[in-house]
């Protein structure tokens, strides 16, 4: 399936100013500049219904793109762990991603951008227990697969796979992207269009991964 038509419809800093719907929602989140604003682009087919910058911290609020008509959401989060942005303005970052993604009930699946030419990083698993802990169903998404020859960026999803599973106990979808290239397009759009269908069938097949017991009992 494809996307019938996509809007922008709204900024917000606080969940409970979001958009009152009853329709799932899917967002993007990851660290600054890892591409989510262009993943939507390149999901809406556009290249400025999400404001994207070489630099990192461009994504400041909440965005709610309308998709179909209103059948469903996608969502545009600010990054977490630029460096540069300051003390007070990356808790503030850090406190609307938390209350979006822990508040939002629309919030149906969590993308979770990892640039695929980077080894796993610390503020990233980190986010991923900290999702674990919480019980937030997250698919990850490696971004940016064509500034990387095919068989390194294989290599890294593959070092990937193995870090996580000393953590989890299965792997959640994994899905290789460009929004360069428009690589990984219809299968993010299957996947999400096969949730909404679970759910209108008054289903929902929507796993979240289970961290491992050891890992569990760590803190
Ligand atoms: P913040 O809003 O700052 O958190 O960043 P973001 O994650 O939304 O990143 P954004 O989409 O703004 O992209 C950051 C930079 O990476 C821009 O210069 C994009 O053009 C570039 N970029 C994003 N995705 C890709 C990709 O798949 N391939 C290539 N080559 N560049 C990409
Ligand atoms: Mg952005």
């Amino acid at each position: 399936m494809d996307i019938k038509n996509i809007k922008y419809e709204i900024s917000n800093e606080r969940a409970d100013k979001c958009p009152a719907t009853s329709v799932p929602e899917y967002a993007f989140i990851g660290r600054s500049n890892v591409g989510k604003s262009s993943l939507i682009n390149m999901l809406g087919k556009s290249k400025s219904l999400a404001k994207t910058s070489q630099k990192p911290g461009k994504t400041l609020l909440i965005n709610h793109f309308k998709v179909d008509n209103g059948e469903w959401y996608l969502v545009d989060l600010p990054g977490y762990g630029y460096a540069q942005r300051g003390k007070d303005q990356r808790d503030k970052i850090g406190s609307i991603i938390r209350h979006y993604i822990l508040e939002r009930e629309q919030l149906t699946s969590l993308f979770v951008l990892l640039d695929i030419r980077h080894a796993p990083q610390k503020i990233d698993l980190e986010f991923l227990d900290w999702l674990g802990e919480n019980g937030v169903p997250f698919s990850i998404v490696f971004t940016k697969a064509d500034k990387v020859g095919v068989n390194a960026g294989l290599q890294n999803v593959e070092d990937y796979k193995k870090v996580l599973l000393e953590k989890w106990e299965e792997l959640p979808p994994i899905f290789i992207t460009s929004s360069e290239k428009g690589r990984g397009r219809q299968e993010l759009l299957d996947y999400i269009y096969s949730i909404n269908h679970e759910i209108a069938r008054g289903g929902c097949e929507v796993e979240v991964p289970e961290q491992s017991d050891e890992d569990k009992n760590a803190e």
